[in-house]
């Protein structure tokens, strides 16, 4: 191949090499994905080989496709070439592997048992929000934003909701780019945390409780049951993107609102927007910034011609701002947005299992804060960590004014 075939086969280079710069997310990377959506919707990223995919319609065709796009050779880039002997989580796996594993999780999570944990994530939440204080700077990530999605996804499992501060250390370990911890100390702690889970699981198969734990500890209506390797698989995502995820989305929520001068009040004004405010939170701050899926063949997505074994990073949070789904207004923080057909929970088999819970969070949170405060304004400095994985946002300095 000659070199104009080559970069006309690989197009975009010049952009796509910058996709994973820790200090593109620790400031902004919209403008990047602005121009990748503009000038390469799919581009190639020379240093790790795979394409960057920024438009919405892209991204949803993938998810949707996972005969064409697999799961299995990872969803970060850094696992590209890595072949595991069991997946690490369910995220990492394919029908017919997906779909016995989704079966045996999905009933602890579905709408009926979420809406039934309204009452005890509100009675949380609302402790929460007593402790911030009116008219003075208050971070929101360490006073809120931290112990809420931990303490409630610890309650569902059946985790000693005291020890959340030890699980939140063990989460940030899982996360690329969510910390500075040297890779060695990052071992350690996911170590302890699947020795801790799996013992826990043991101790529940003898006396099994009302909890997720319990629940996959036993064995199937159909008497299928998950080895040891399995259940740490899901335990460890299960609290792990049950608070990252969620953390993000208040926290980068909050700080969108404090920005944005006037949505606030447009709330405390009319509470019917709060449904629809969740919603831009997840559109606008996207907490799973991407993942990452497999070409099993030779296919193509805007006319670029994508080969078996490459892979593709589906990036979320650009999808979310595409002006062909958004309109004019695609980079404009609206609480009252509707439709709002984006895709922070991902799109196909792999929708997350978590989002009703999420969404509930979320809807709690605002409606706990709309009882106490009128206004959110920046107080302080807002720090976001350098994770191409997730939006995280490491403080954030807010002042609430009372109601
Ligand atoms: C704002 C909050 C959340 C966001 C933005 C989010 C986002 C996502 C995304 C994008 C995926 C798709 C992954 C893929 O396609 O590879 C996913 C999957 C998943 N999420 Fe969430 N999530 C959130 C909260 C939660 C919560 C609270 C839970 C707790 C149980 C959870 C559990 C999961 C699980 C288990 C999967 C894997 C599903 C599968 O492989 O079939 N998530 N999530």
């Amino acid at each position: 191949m000659t070199e104009i075939e080559t970069e006309q086969r690989r197009p975009g280079t010049e952009l796509a090499a910058g996709v994973l710069d820790p200090g593109l997310y620790a400031s902004d990377p919209h403008p990047l994905f602005s121009r990748l959506r503009a000038e390469a919707p799919v581009a190639w990223n020379e240093e790790h080989g795979f394409w960057c995919v920024a438009k919405h319609a892209d991204v949803s065709a993938i998810g949707f496709d996972h005969q064409t796009f697999c799961a299995g050779q990872g969803i970060l880039v850094e696992e590209i070439g890595v072949i595991y002997e069991t997946p690490p989580t369910m995220m990492h796996t394919d029908p017919p592997a997906h779909t016995r594993y989704r079966r045996l999780v999905q009933p602890g999570f579905k709408p009926s048992v979420v809406r039934a944990l309204e009452p005890a994530i509100r009675a949380r939440a609302r402790l929460l929000v007593e402790g911030l204080d009116a008219g003075t700077s208050v971070d929101v990530v360490e006073l809120l934003s931290v112990p809420l999605p931990l303490q409630v996804i610890s309650e569902i499992m059946g985790l000693p909701v005291e020890d959340w501060r030890r699980f939140y250390d063990w989460s940030e370990a899982v996360i690329p780019g969510a910390t500075d911890w040297p890779e060695e100390r990052r071992n350690q702690l996911q170590g302890e945390m699947i020795t801790f889970l799996i013992d826990l699981t043991k101790t529940r198969r003898d006396s099994p409780r009302t909890d997720v734990l319990s629940e996959l500890a036993r064995a199937g209506a159909d008497g299928d049951m998950l080895s040891d390797d399995e259940l740490a698989m899901f335990l460890v995502q299960l609290l792990v993107a049950g608070n990252e995820t969620t953390r993000n989305l208040i926290s980068g929520g909050l700080v969108a609102f404090a920005e944005h001068p006037g949505q606030w009040q447009r709330m405390v004004a009319d509470r019917t927007l709060v449904a629809t405010a969740v919603e831009e939170m997840l559109r606008f701050t996207t907490p799973v910034v991407s993942f990452m899926r497999t070409a099993t063949r030779d296919s193509e997505l805007s006319g670029v011609p994508i080969a078996a074994g490459e892979p593709v990073l589906m990036l979320y949070a650009s999808a979310n701002r595409d002006e062909d789904v958004f309109g004019p207004t695609a980079s404009v923080f609206d609480p009252g947005r509707h439709p709002n057909p984006h895709i922070a929970f991902g799109f196909g088999n792999h929708f997350c299992l978590g989002a009703a819970l999420a969404r509930l969070e979320g809807r709690i949170v605002i409606e706990e804060l709309l009882d106490r405060f009128g206004s959110v304004e920046i107080a302080g400095p807002v720090e976001r960590s350098g994770s191409s994985v997730i939006a995280g946002v490491r403080r954030a300095e807010l002042s609430f004014s009372p109601a």
